[in-house]
């Protein structure tokens, strides 16, 4: 099982089928925060949709298209970080995450993000990691600009959030960036 605990309070789990109760109590408790910024929370609206997410989860990571896995801090589940699309021929990856809006401010999701960095480029043999981020949504902005990605450039009107179009901000590290020792 891919379960990786790199400090004493945050650690990777990938994500089961019998974990589905306790994030779904999570997307409810912060249903109304996440809709800000994730077009899937309005889709996302009993178990059963948690349970959908955790099995084609688990199946992308047999087949290796993509790597979600729960982020626990301390005993608590408090969010969900991911390679939600793997281009094993170009050897890319894009990460994408979330955290319940209580958890924020902790450094749990740099540091998870940091974790996912390592896998990445060390397990996974990625060339180039992505995360993309609404132009304001500075919190999710600080998270690769604190790793030392490079702000890229802007894919205009990239993703719909529910009734209109956002840009992205594409942020990239490159393996020959990345330097293990800096985590
Ligand atoms: C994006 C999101 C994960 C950012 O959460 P966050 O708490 O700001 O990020 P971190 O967990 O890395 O915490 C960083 C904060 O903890 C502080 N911190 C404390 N210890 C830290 C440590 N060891 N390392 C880094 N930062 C630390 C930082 O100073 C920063 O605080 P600040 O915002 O006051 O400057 C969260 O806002 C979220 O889930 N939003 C909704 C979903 C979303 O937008 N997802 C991204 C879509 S692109």
């Amino acid at each position: 099982m891919f379960r990786w605990r790199f400090d004493d309070e945050v650690e990777l789990r990938l994500l089961q089928m019998r974990n589905a109760p306790e994030l779904f109590a999570l997307v409810e408790a912060e249903r109304d925060f996440l809709y800000n910024w994730l077009p899937w929370v309005d889709h996302h609206r009993d178990i059963a949709d948690t349970e959908s997410f955790i099995r084609e989860a688990l199946e992308q990571f047999i087949l290796g298209d993509a790597v979600h896995v729960g982020i626990w801090y301390k005993a608590d589940l408090v969010g969900v970080i991911g390679y939600h699309r793997i281009d094993v021929v170009n050897q890319l990856g894009e990460l994408g995450y979330w955290l319940g809006e209580r958890s924020q401010g902790k450094g749990i999701m740099t540091r998870a993000c940091q974790a996912m960095v390592d896998y990445g480029f060390s397990d996974l043999k990625l060339n180039r990691i992505e995360i993309h981020c609404a132009p304001t949504n500075l919190r999710s902005r600080a998270i690769p600009e604190r790793l030392g990605f490079k702000e890229e450039g802007v894919l205009r009107q990239a993703e719909r959030l529910h009734d209109r179009f956002v840009d992205n901000i594409v942020y990239g590290m490159l393996a020959s960036d990345y330097s293990p020792d800096d985590s």
